[in-house]
């Protein structure tokens, strides 16, 4: 009887992981969609553990029990306090708890499955040899985005190195299986290659690309949790498994399509490393600067502002004070919107979940194909702390690194304002010849100093 109910919990929450993946793709209903998710999973976490039909020991029920909740203590408390800048650091060092899980249950049941279900052992293996990958690679790529592992260490001819110990580790596998030479000397030779692995793969990649590295390792950890589905015959392992695997890939393959960069420049390339904070690379020129008392005053007088935000916006912490400003220009009868880059900051996005942060309405923010025939009608594009996204020469200079990838196309504005710090160059690592164009006039400072300075200057208007 257990067994049907069982079965009947994990196709609940099977259906629950789809309906939660499809309402994380719209804000309104992300939040609720995330809550489904989780709620089939605990369905599923409590439903096999409790309708088990073989006995259950108490101590066996208390270790379990007793990583559950110290598990969701620290799950809990670490989620709360994390800046949203720091996102990318927390999701890898949780895709790598995943990626461990996976090569752990392979470690446990190597010895087992060898000696009852040796037609298994390929499903074993390749579960523990991706979720050991996954583990080190996210570690590696946890280190290089919270600092401690600052510059992309490459070793002579790493590609090559890495292509051979790849097919070395694939091999292996395979020869275990195949040999039928179940030692344990095998099993932890092939686990710590694979750890050894994962640790090259990512070492070589710059540090800004990790976003798009971690959500390639998150898919990594999809497919080990997806052969664990398979050893245990856990068909909501394995729906949980595919769709972690497949939407990482398909937001790896997203993300690279919006940066314009084939996934092998992301996983080989060295983009954006020697030039980051260079000024010399691309056009140069004098620009024109704006005070922020000129500026509300054009504002004031405009019909309709479209605000771009950048990486600079979300390292400032100037969400709140950017709808402040919303809200004063609405008072006053200008029109404002948001023009959203799909890889406007440094993760996925990241510009939309800042906003929403400080109550900006989902219905303001435009996505780029919808607002780019905009700009023309626009009185004045606010660019704060974006640089790539709205770079012309995406457009116009086929030697340029981003050139192919589609921008917000600002330039067609009446007037363009662009705050950032300095002249110094955005992720790609290339100067920016909006910046030098006769209407477009530069507000230099702190995002937040400058936009408070702003507002102060919008409400002395009145
Ligand atoms: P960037 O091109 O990185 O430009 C950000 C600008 O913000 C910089 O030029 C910087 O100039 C300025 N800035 C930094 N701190 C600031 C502050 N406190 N106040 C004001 N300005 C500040 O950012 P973007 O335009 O958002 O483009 C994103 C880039 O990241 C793209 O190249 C994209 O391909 C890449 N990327 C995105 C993702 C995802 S999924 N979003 C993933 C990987 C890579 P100053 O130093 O002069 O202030």
């Amino acid at each position: 009887m257990n067994i049907e109910i069982i079965h009947i919990v994990y196709l609940i929450a099977s259906v629950t992981f789809i309906l939660g993946l499809k309402m994380l793709s719209n804000p309104k209903t992300a939040r609720r969609g995330n809550l489904i998710a989780a709620g089939g999973m605990i369905a599923a976490i409590v439903g096999t553990i409790l309708l088990r039909e073989e006995p259950v020991s108490p101590i066996i029920y208390s270790l379990i029990f007793g990583a559950i909740i110290l598990g969701t203590i620290i799950g809990w408390l670490t989620a709360k306090k994390v800046q949203m800048t720091k996102m990318p650091e927390l999701v890898s060092l949780f895709n790598g708890m995943g990626g461990a899980c996976a090569a752990l249950i392979g470690l446990i049941e190597f010895p087992n499955i060898a000696a009852h279900f040796p037609g298994k052992l390929g499903v074993v293996l390749a579960g523990m040899l991706i979720g050991s990958v996954s583990f080190s690679g996210s570690m590696i790529a946890w280190a290089k985005l919270n600092g401690t592992l600052k510059n992309a260490i490459r070793l002579p001819k790493y590609n090559i190195l890495n292509t051979v110990i790849l097919v070395g580790l694939v091999g292996y596998a395979v020869y275990i299986v195949f040999a039928q030479d179940y030692s344990l000397t095998h099993l932890y030779l092939l686990f710590t290659l694979s750890l050894v692995y994962g640790v090259l793969f990512v070492l070589p990649i710059g540090g800004a690309d990790m976003p798009v590295v971690i959500s390639l390792l998150n898919s990594f950890t999809g497919l080990a949790a997806a052969f664990g589905g398979f050893l245990y015959d856990n068909q909501v392992m394995l729906t949980g498994g595919i769709l972690v695997g497949s939407a990482g890939t398909l937001l790896t393959l997203v993300m690279c399509k919006a940066m314009n960069r084939p996934l092998y420049s992301v996983v080989f390339g060295a983009f954006g490393e020697a030039a980051s904070s260079s000024t010399s690379n691309g056009p140069q020129g004098n620009v024109t600067e704006i005070s922020a008392s000129d500026l509300a005053v054009q504002m004031n007088y405009s019909s309709k502002v479209l605000i771009v935000p950048g990486y600079g916006l979300a390292v400032a912490q100037a969400q709140h004070v950017v709808k402040e400003l919303e809200t004063l220009l609405e008072e006053r009868g200008v029109e404002v919107a948001y023009a959203i880059h799909p890889v406007a900051g440094r993760m996925p996005g990241h510009m939309n979940v800042l906003l929403a942060e400080s109550n900006v309405d989902y219905d303001k923010l435009k996505e780029m194909e919808d607002v780019n025939p905009e700009f023309a009608q626009t009185d004045v594009v606010l660019v704060v702390g974006a640089n790539d996204v709205v770079n012309p020469a995406a457009k116009t200079d086929p030697n340029s690194p981003i050139f192919g990838m589609p921008i917000l196309e600002v330039e067609n504005a009446k007037s363009i304002v662009v705050n950032k710090r300095s002249m110094n160059a955005g992720y790609a690592g290339i100067q920016n010849e909006l910046f030098f164009k006769d209407k477009t006039n530069m507000l230099f400072g702190d995002a937040k100093k400058v936009l408070s300075e702003l507002v102060n200057e919008l409400k002395n208007l009145d």
